[in-house]
């Protein structure tokens, strides 16, 4: 039961998190646009008011007559609409998400037995979850000091581009060394979210409430302010692709779990960082064909890297007979079926796990490409959580299908 109401729980909070990020990612990305839509006001009350520029939009059957002000319009009305709930409530539920998923079971996704790194394969599942958070609180407080130190005056954002480019290849190459590929990839997306939602609550939201308070004291704003509120929400918007498509990943064991995941980790977030800057600039007049054809460019190389590969003759070890179905399905039955089955009996899986039970050769014969796939590339059983053994595992890889 307890199984089955973390599972309820998951699919309410899975929900909750898509809609607040859609809201979120869907107004940030509309501000953005907006932003870079400005023209030059066209009527001389409006310059005379203090307008910076102005977009006019249809919409919804009505027409839209946006005005931006830099710092100070003349007189501030007391409903302005701010946003926010949108950005915390993404963090929030994904969090929560992440823990009712990946902390409480964190044997199974967390860690990583065939890592490289002996400390990394024999960590227990709590440290695996700590170490987890700790990337994520660690992901922001590097990320926010190269900010401040690089461009304290947004100055120098060329540079601080650079900077937090080779950090997430930094992080991307430690995640997928400790953690198995899955979560790898869903840590490294929630490292840039939790950067995201932390410019909001420590830079974006601050500084403008200190606009806001000058403005109602009729003092001149710090338009630092301004300009790093601007610069964070930037940072932002380069991130929501990559972001989104991370969050995604874990339906894509191809993606993470094999040899190059860290280079196909990275190679994602810049593909996503380069498709949205073509975007950002089409909306100021530029049409820069050059930025989408870098990011479909480098998601061929990653077609490329993350393709099937059959294994090689030596990690087939001895098993130079066919094996067949029966054979096959000793070792599902041995190492699988405990999850995969219409009633598992390990705790924790109420259902079968992506809807697949494997416990007859009717059930295997269903995905035989699959499931030589997931076992070819350790994803599975889960954190071997069945010792598996690598006899097994070549077995598998020379099952005849018929
Ligand atoms: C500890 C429980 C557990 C064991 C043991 C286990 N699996 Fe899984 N399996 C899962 C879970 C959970 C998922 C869903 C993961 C996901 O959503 O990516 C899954 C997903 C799969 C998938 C679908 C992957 C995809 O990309 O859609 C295949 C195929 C699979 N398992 C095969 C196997 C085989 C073969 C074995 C035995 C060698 C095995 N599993 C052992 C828990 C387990």
């Amino acid at each position: 039961m307890d199984a089955y109401l973390l599972e309820f729980g998951n699919v309410l909070l899975r929900w909750l998190h898509v809609v607040a990020a859609i809201a979120w990612i869907g107004e940030s990305i509309y501000f953005v646009m907006l932003d870079n839509s400005l023209r030059p006001p066209q009527s001389a009350e409006s310059r005379k008011r203090g307008v910076f520029g102005e977009m006019w939009a249809v919409h919804g059957g009505g027409f839209y007559h946006n005005q931006k002000y830099l710092t100070n319009p003349a007189e501030l009305p007391d409903d302005l609409h701010w946003s926010f709930w949108k950005a915390y409530t993404t963090w929030l539920s994904g969090f929560a998400l992440f823990a009712a998923m990946y902390l409480v079971k964190p044997g199974f996704y967390l860690v990583n037995p065939g890592s490289s790194w002996e400390w990394a394969a024999s960590m227990s599942g709590w440290q695996a979850s700590a170490l987890a958070i700790a990337f994520l609180l660690l992901g922001w407080v590097v990320y926010d000091q190269l900010c401040r130190r690089i461009s304290p005056n947004m100055e120098r954002d060329g540079v601080l581009s650079i900077a937090v480019a080779v950090m997430m290849v930094v992080v991307a190459y430690l995640t997928c060394m400790i953690f198995p590929g899955r979560a790898a990839f869903l840590i490294t997306g929630a490292i840039m979210a939790t950067c995201m939602s932390a410019n909001v609550f420590f830079w974006i939201i601050p500084g403008q409430h200190r606009m806001v308070d000058a403005l109602k004291a009729g003092r001149e704003p710090n338009p630092l302010d301004g300009k790093r509120g601007k610069q964070r929400s930037v940072h932002n918007t380069y991130f929501t692709l990559p972001v989104v498509l991370l969050m995604l990943s874990n339906h894509y064991s191809f993606t993470y779990s094999g040899p190059y995941a860290w280079i196909i980790l990275s190679l994602f977030i810049f593909s996503g960082a380069s498709i949205r800057q073509y975007f950002v600039l089409r909306h100021s007049g530029q049409n820069k064909l050059v930025y989408p054809i870098v990011g479909v460019a480098l998601l061929v190389v990653i077609g490329y890297l993350a393709a099937p590969r059959p294994a090689a003759p030596a990690a087939r070890g001895e098993q130079s007979e066919a094996v067949t179905t029966a054979q096959v399905m000793q070792i599902v039955h041995a190492r699988c079926v405990q999850c995969h089955a219409v009633h598992p009996t390990q705790p924790g899986f109420p259902a079968a796990p992506a809807g697949m039970a494997l416990e007859s050769e009717q059930d295997l014969l269903a995905h035989p490409d699959l499931v030589k796939q997931v076992v070819a590339n350790n994803y599975m059983p889960l954190g071997n959580l069945t010792q598996m053994t690598q006899a097994e595992r070549d077995a598998i890889a020379a099952w005849q299908v018929p």
